[in-house]
């Protein structure tokens, strides 16, 4: 690939940088367009713009390739767990032991989170989506840590993602215990990062906490499948809030929200209703497929498609062969994994998804293993959240450490051309 590109405008021919990755990735460096040509460029979801320079996380779309810090997402499944995967995004090199049990140590130290923020989450309806309670006790945690607003400090920034990383698996749990009607629980520090999520969730108020680890595996490897995912509309939305140094609390509250929406993280909720929709119609997916090729009809097949991936998702396979076995393993016939199976098998053999690329994603199969652990299918997406939050972090942190300009797109006005005012008596 040249190093230059040229660009003619008005008779004038003027000469960019071509930029390359280290996965030959090439971008045209248009940093100096306007102020060279007086011009823009305009490019609505940003599909054919990079936002940064990342070392985080690389896709290939045509090939279903996943990788964090240069690690396939197929051996970070297999052999590592959540903690290790996080400490990995974040500080760029998988822990060794001794880094591991400090980071843990260090997380365990910051689990309690007050108990004033019982009062904030009692105040909201049982109703309430779980999405928008967590954005805003996320939100409501910075006025009890202070400390976590300005940091700019490497070292400041470690103690507000240790804060984080262990206060938010708290709120999860209250958020969904507060669902269930539930006891909010607190966690043991005497269990692993998991494990303790594990059971702040689901410990039974009358009863031990019994270790299910099957579920618990199941959970670990859902939340590495999670973990980040280069520069998707959640994690640009994290980005863009930390570019004006708002602190990393107010960023990932921002972020929760943008993953709440149903063409992103809201998907996973979205299949499963869809999902149910199809088996309460007697299974009838052809029904939803003709809809889903209907121009005039609003509704997408849920959990098929993807902005980067035009060949399989390859959290998609894992999901589905892990959905397979715990079904299996716990001896749970569900007839939505055979509806999500034959709407799949459908989908790949039609023109409309094949000519499209259209192929199912992380969320079509997730929602399925989410409800074989008992987790209620409004609560899918926080569980997105809370494996999204080590990525989210990581491309915070490396926003801020890189000292990336506060981010400002520009427009081009298509509006009324300056007129007179005109005083209300005189207006028709
Ligand atoms: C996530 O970006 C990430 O990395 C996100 C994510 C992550 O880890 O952060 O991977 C997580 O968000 C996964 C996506 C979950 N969303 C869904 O499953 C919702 C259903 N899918 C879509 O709505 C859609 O596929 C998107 C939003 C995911 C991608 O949309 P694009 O890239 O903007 O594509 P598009 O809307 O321009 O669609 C191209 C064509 C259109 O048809 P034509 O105009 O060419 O005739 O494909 C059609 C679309 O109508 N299409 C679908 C479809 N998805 C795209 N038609 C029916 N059903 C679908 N699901």
């Amino acid at each position: 690939m040249s190093n230059k590109a040229y660009l003619e405008i008005g008779g004038e021919r003027y000469e960019f940088p071509v930029i390359t990755g280290t996965e030959n990735e090439s971008a045209v460096d248009i940093k100096t367009l306007r102020a060279s040509t007086k011009i823009v460029t305009i490019d609505p979801g940003y599909k054919n713009t990079g936002s940064c320079e990342s070392a985080i996380t690389f896709l290939n779309g045509e090939k279903g390739i996943l990788r964090y810090r240069g690690y396939a997402i197929e051996e970070l499944a297999k052999h590592a767990d959540f903690l290790e995967v996080a400490y990995l995004l974040i500080f760029g090199e998988l822990p060794n032991g001794e880094q591991l049990e400090k980071f843990l140590s260090d997380i365990r130290k910051e689990s309690h989170v007050d108990e004033e923020m019982k009062k904030i989450i009692d105040a909201f309806p049982r109703t309430a989506h779980p999405m928008g309670v967590l954005s805003s006790m996320t939100s409501a945690l910075i006025a009890f840590n202070p400390s976590s607003v300005n940091v700019s400090s490497e070292e400041a920034m470690y103690h507000a993602i240790v804060r984080i990383l262990a206060k938010f698996p708290v709120l999860v749990a209250w958020t969904m215990r507060k669902v269930m009607g539930l006891p909010r629980e607190y966690g043991d520090n005497s269990l692993g990062y998991v494990e303790n999520i594990h059971k702040m969730m689901f410990r039974h108020p009358h009863e031990e906490y019994r270790k299910d680890d099957l579920a618990i595996e199941a959970l670990d490897q859902l939340l590495i499948l999670h973990a980040d995912h280069e520069q998707n509309c959640s994690t640009s939305t994290v980005r863009i809030v930390g570019s004006s140094h708002a602190g990393l609390f107010a960023s990932l509250s921002a972020g929760i929200s943008a993953l709440w929406g149903p063409l992103h993280g809201g998907a996973n909720q979205a299949v499963l209703e869809m999902l149910e929709a199809i088996n309460e119609d007697g299974g009838d997916t052809a029904k939803y497929m003709a809809k889903a090729k209907d121009k005039s009809d609003p509704f997408r097949l849920m959990g098929f498609g993807h902005r980067v991936y035009k060949n399989f998702d390859p959290r998609a396979k894992i999901i589905k062969k892990a959905a397979d076995s715990l079904l299996d393993d716990l001896g749970i016939e569900d007839p939505i994994l055979d509806i999500a199976k034959g709407l799949e098998k459908e989908a790949l053999e039609d023109p409309y998804f094949v000519d499209r690329k259209l192929y199912p994603n992380v969320d079509f199969y997730s929602g399925i293993i989410y409800r074989a652990l008992g987790i209620p299918v409004e609560m899918f997406t926080v569980m997105f959240a809370l494996g999204r939050l080590p990525g989210w972090i990581a491309q915070w942190r490396e926003m801020r450490l890189r000292n990336e300009p506060i981010g400002r797109p520009r427009q081009i006005y298509i509006g009324a051309n300056e007129r007179p005012f005109v005083p209300i008596k005189k207006r028709k």
